[in-house]
This record gives structure tokens, C-alpha cells and sequence, in this order.
């Protein structure tokens, strides 16, 4: 069975990231969608929340597992005897680190590969950050995420205002 882990923060999952999960869906038997648990990062969601907007974005999808990981991806990918990461490649600012874990990987567990797929050119300055940014400032970020994302985080915003007053 051919089986990819597609890794990440998904803090939230973006159509960008739904766009790279479809196309590598297609190529193999099973895709792991990773969300990483112990990240130096400050989540505005739980892995929980990741992970349920996850499986919302992507329930069409039957050859989709979304599920959370901490401590090394090679660690996860031993574990679940998986030989494929894929990652998605926007602009070529990514690259260096892209490239750097990458060969990272491949370094602490060779059987490991890493496969970039290059983001639709629509989605080329979508991040979760700047979704995060522009629905912080209550800017229109609907053509960057679903409506179940886009309401959870009118939610989180909305939720930290009246907490803040
Ligand atoms: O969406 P992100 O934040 O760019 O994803 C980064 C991620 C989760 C793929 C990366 O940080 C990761 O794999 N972390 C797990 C720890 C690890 O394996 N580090 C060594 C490889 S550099």
C-alpha cells in the first residue's frame, strides 16, 4: 500500500494546504494528514480544533487520515511505516527550509523522501498566518479558507474581543 504523511501546523487548515491534500491524495493509497503537536509555535487552535477543521475540509476525501503527531516526523513515519512526506512548495522563499528538513529527514531515517508539490498559482500568498492576520483585523480572507475555518475563526476573534473588554 502506497502511503504519504502530509505534515504541518495547520493552524488553520487553508485551501492552499486543501489544494496540496487533494492533488497528493490522488497519488497514493493513503494520505496522513500530521498536524504537529509540540511546536515551538503558539497555536491560536488546539490540535483538537486543527484537526476537526480538518476532517470537515477534507470528509470528501476517503483516502484521507487526519491525525497528530509529536515529537520527530521520522519518528511518526517509522512508526506508521511510511516512506513519502509531502510538502507544498509557494514561492522560493520556502525552499531553503523546505529543502533543510527535507534532507534533515532523509539524514535521520533514509527510507524517507520528501515529495514538493509546487502550490496553484492562486493560492501562492495564502498562509495561515496571513488568514490569521487578516481575520484578526476583520479583513475579507473568504477566498483563502472554508466557511467552517472561516467561522471558527470569526469565533476565536470575535470570542478574544469580548473577553478583552
Ligand atoms: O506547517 P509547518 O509549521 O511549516 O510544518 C512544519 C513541520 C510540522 C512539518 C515540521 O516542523 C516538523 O516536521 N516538525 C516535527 C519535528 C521534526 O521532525 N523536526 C526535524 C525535521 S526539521
Amino acid at each position: 500500500m502506497r502511503k504519504a504523511v502530509y505534515p504541518g501546523s495547520f493552524d488553520p487548515v487553508t485551501n492552499g494546504h486543501l489544494d496540496i491534500i487533494e492533488r497528493a491524495a490522488s497519488k497514493f493509497d493513503v494520505l496522513y494528514v500530521a498536524v504537529l503537536e509540540n511546536s515551538g509555535k503558539k497555536p491560536l487552535f488546539t490540535v483538537e480544533e486543527r484537526i476537526g477543521l480538518l476532517e470537515k475540509a477534507t470528509k470528501n476525501i476517503n483516502n484521507v487520515k487526519c491525525v497528530s503527531f509529536d515529537g520527530l516526523l521520522v519518528q511518526f513515519a517509522e512508526r506508521m511505516d511510511i516512506d513519502t512526506v509531502i510538502r507544498g512548495l509557494r514561492a522560493v522563499t520556502d525552499f531553503e527550509y523546505e529543502f533543510q528538513m527535507a534532507l534533515t529527514n532523509k539524514n535521520l531515517y533514509p527510507r524517507l523522501d520528501t515529495i514538493f508539490i509546487p502550490t496553484n498559482l492562486i493560492h501562492m500568498y495564502t498562509s495561515s498566518s496571513i488568514v490569521k492576520e487578516i481575520a484578526k483585523y476583520k479583513g475579507n480572507f473568504e477566498s483563502m479558507v472554508t466557511e467552517d475555518v472561516k467561522k471558527a475563526l470569526e469565533e476565536k476573534f470575535n470570542g478574544k474581543e469580548e473577553n478583552e473588554k
